[in-house]
């Protein structure tokens, strides 16, 4: 299951169903489609009904904003106002990509996209089937990420159907999502701009182009994204695990049949503990980590146990998703 990032077959552009699913935005319908970060489930982002039945289909509280997707820069100020010069220059940087950039909202944008806020969440992704959809379909989409409030975000359309099923009006196939992870969410409407979600774009990349620091509020923003503490859930629970040599005595039947993500081979004699040796490469880590805990999942094991990953910077988004992955009990 696991791909390497490099080897990953460009997907064949389907135009039939592109346009298919551009007529199904404008009919107010859903439809996933794949982004380099995770699939996405969009809807005309000026279409409050259609937005609603994002809420609906993946059982999210109203109050978590969505991100709306655009194809060029020149649509951000159809949503953002007030468009500091910093952000333009982050998104002349950065986009397509994964980064998403929080700017204060134009009057006309849905309460609904904000989970009622003054600020707005736009970002270009960077996959050719989104570049299509988004170009077909003339608009901006808002989507979120095409999983059930609470689980993990799908990284394959397999994995939407698997999530979301008829819930879906259609899904794109556009292979296995390269970064693997949500994107960076950078809030741009403060005085100082503010990572709420790290991702694969890291704060050193964003202070080196900015030329200044940026702060994180991890800590202390309720309504920052992911502070949920189910998001990004395996069913399985997920322990984090210090030192191998320390946790492996400690185990008990209840642990077992374990699985346990390492990042190198370790020598051990016991049939009930899987071993999956994880890239020691963050990009490639991340890749991996939500098709590695969606396939793991279901397949019987008491618990996954993960091996902290190291405490400098280019890990903090894998650390803070595994952090998430850990606080759902059961
Ligand atoms: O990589 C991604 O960002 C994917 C792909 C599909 O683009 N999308 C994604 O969406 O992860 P979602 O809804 O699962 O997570 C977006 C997060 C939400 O947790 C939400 O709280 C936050 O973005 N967000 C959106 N607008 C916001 C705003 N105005 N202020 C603060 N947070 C915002
Ligand atoms: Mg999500």
């Amino acid at each position: 299951m696991l791909t390497k990032r490099t080897q990953m077959a460009m997907p064949t552009i389907d135009t039939t169903h592109i346009q298919e699913a551009a007529a199904l935005l404008k009919a107010g319908k859903l439809v996933a489609f794949p982004t380099e970060t995770v699939y996405g489930l969009g809807a005309d982002a000026r279409n409050p009904q259609a937005i609603a039945n994002i809420f609906l289909a993946k059982q999210r509280p109203y109050t978590h904003p969505l991100i709306v997707h655009i194809a060029q820069p020149n649509q951000l100020t159809d949503w953002a106002r007030d468009v500091p010069a910093a952000a333009l220059t982050l998104a002349k940087a950065f986009w397509p990509g994964p980064l998403t950039l929080i700017l204060k909202k134009q009057p006309h944008v849905s309460d609904l996209l904000t989970g009622n806020q003054d600020t707005i969440g736009l970002r270009i992704p960077k996959h050719p089937v989104a570049t299509a959809l988004l170009q077909a379909f003339g608009g901006a989409i808002a989507a979120p990420s095409a999983n059930r409030f609470t689980h993990l975000s799908p990284t394959s359309a397999d994995a939407v159907r698997d999530e979301l099923g008829d819930k879906v009006d259609l899904i794109l196939e556009g292979g296995y999502c390269e970064v693997g992870i949500e994107s960076t969410i950078l809030d741009m409407s403060r005085d100082q701009p503010t990572i709420l979600r790290p991702g694969m774009i890291s704060a050193a990349q964003i202070e080196a182009v900015l030329k200044k620091a940026v702060s994180s509020a991890l800590q202390n923003a309720p309504r920052a994204p992911g502070m949920h503490h189910l998001h990004y859930a395996p069913d399985t629970q997920v322990v984090l695990v210090d030192s191998v040599a320390t946790f492996l005595p400690t185990l008990t039947n209840d642990d077992l049949p374990l699985a346990f993500l390492v990042r190198k081979h370790v020598e051990f004699q016991g049939s009930e503990v899987n071993w999956i040796v994880m890239s020691d490469e963050p990009s490639q880590y991340a890749h991996d980590l939500y098709l590695t805990l969606r396939q793991l999942d279901g397949q019987g094991f008491k618990k996954i146990a993960v091996l902290c990953v190291p405490d400098s910077r280019e890990w903090d988004a894998i650390r803070d998703r595994l952090g998430k992955a850990q606080s759902k009990e059961g």
